[in-house]
């Protein structure tokens, strides 16, 4: 029987899952999604042309392969048909989709919610959210007045949508916020559950069928686990669950049939959105770190917040996840730099701690503890772990000792193909 390997982002998001998770994936017989929604993005290159996926299991391009949206995920169907569109007219078969019936279906009264709900919020207290009706979703999730896929193409899905509406509404109503109409909704989204119908399955014994004809397997991550509504900096964290723990309640699959563990980072770090962030640099450095990492969003072309690589935080993700091997991107961007830095631990009140929490207090008050490095070293065309610049295997070396979990993945450059494979 084979296992699961799990791809999954250390930080805040944005490390460069995708490089990894394409890699991986052209070998797998089935990929997965199992948190999040559309508030993720990947950007695919094949054949010169770029793809942006949102929803999409990056295995979806590759015929044979399975593209499974698990039961964890939250549904935007419009976003999910405008990217399988996208797909089809490009001529691709995509009858290797799969989508949960117990996924939850984000509807337009999430995203409004969601909206509303930031826009209420003080300037201290806003989370940054993508505005995708994500938090919102889940929230109903958790209500158990969700609609799931098995509604949407079912017949129970006009009735919910009403009763949920009228619940919204009083909501809207109070807040001075406009109210949205149910029969406009169900008048819309029932043909786009008849052209989602033909995907909807149970995937949870789907996957576990897979993994009994031995077929490989990869759960790719969404967001990253200082964004996890548990073990991140909560409440500036999304609402699912993007650490190891959300595979098995987002798939139907056991800790049993997990494999490999990678976690991704970058030679630095970078956060969107608001929330605590000890080695953010928040002046020249960051902003240097930002122009060479071309750290600004891909859809919102917001400017990431940039800092150090932050390894008490990175151990904190490999506990938390389990995780068995690094992936390490924008090597070649920390080397143009001429020294950098690698926070080893914080100083709290005085006391040296290698011990990370993300209460709040605790994160205002750490100051990080740093080691430095020398930088100025160029990748070239270095396709091995051995041909790296002696300065860049110093650093690796290094974060390799302090967490115990050997680099398997190093990003070289911006291409999809500027990867060692170790
Ligand atoms: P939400 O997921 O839209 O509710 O946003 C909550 C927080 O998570 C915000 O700070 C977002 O910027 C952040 N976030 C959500 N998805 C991602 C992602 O894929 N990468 C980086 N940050 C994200």
């Amino acid at each position: 029987m084979s296992k699961i390997d799990i791809v999954l982002g250390t930080f805040f998001g944005d490390e460069g899952k995708g490089k990894v998770i394409d890699y991986l994936a052209t070998k797998a017989d089935v990929t997965v999604r199992c948190s999040g929604g559309n508030n993720a993005g990947h950007t695919i290159q094949v054949n010169g042309k770029k793809y942006a996926f949102h929803l999409a299991p990056s295995g979806i391009l590759t015929p044979g392969t399975l593209a499974v949206i698990g039961n964890g995920v939250v549904i935007d169907p419009r976003v999910l048909i405008e990217e399988l569109e996208v797909l089809k007219n490009d001529g691709y078969s995509i009858d290797n989709l799969r989508i949960s019936d117990k996924a939850s279906v984000i509807m337009p009264y999430h995203i409004e919610m969601d909206k509303m709900l930031e826009a209420q919020r003080a300037p201290g207290d806003k989370i940054g959210t993508t505005a995708r009706g994500i938090g919102p979703c889940y929230c109903d999730k958790y209500e158990r007045c969700a609609i799931r896929m098995e509604d949407l193409i079912g017949d129970t899905f006009e009735e919910k949508v009403r009763k949920n509406v009228k619940n919204k509404n009083i909501i809207f109503k109070a807040n001075g916020w406009d109210e949205v109409d149910a029969e406009a909704i169900i008048a819309e989204y029932q043909p786009l559950g008849a052209y989602l119908k033909k995907y909807v399955c149970d995937t949870i014994n789907l996957l576990h069928d897979c993994l009994e004809k031995d077929m490989s397997m990869l759960c790719e991550g969404a967001q990253a686990t200082l964004l996890d509504i548990d073990f991140g900096s909560y409440p500036f964290v999304t609402s699912s669950s993007p650490s190891v723990g959300g595979v098995c309640t987002g798939t139907g699959l056991s800790a049993h049939d997990i494999g490999e563990v990678y976690g991704v980072l970058k030679a630095y770090s970078s956060r969107v959105g608001e929330g605590p962030y000890i080695t953010e640099q928040n002046n020249e450095i960051g902003d240097t770190i930002r122009e060479l990492g071309h750290e600004y969003g891909a859809t919102t072309k917001r400017p990431r917040r940039c800092g150090w690589l932050d390894l008490v935080a990175l151990n904190y993700a490999v506990k938390v996840n389990g995780i068995t091997g690094l992936a390490i991107n924008h090597l070649d961007t920390i080397g143009k730099l001429p020294r950098f830095k690698l926070c080893v631990a914080y100083d709290y009140n005085g006391e040296r701690t290698t011990n990370y929490s993300t209460n709040a207090k605790f994160q205002e008050t750490c100051k990080p503890i740093y080691e430095e490095f020398e930088g100025d070293f160029e990748i070239g065309d270095a396709k091995s772990f051995e041909q790296l610049p002696e300065k860049a295997k110093v650093y690796l070396n290094r974060i390799e000792e302090l967490t115990g979990v050997p680099v398997k993945f190093i990003g070289t450059g911006a291409g999809r193909e500027e990867l060692i494979v170790r």
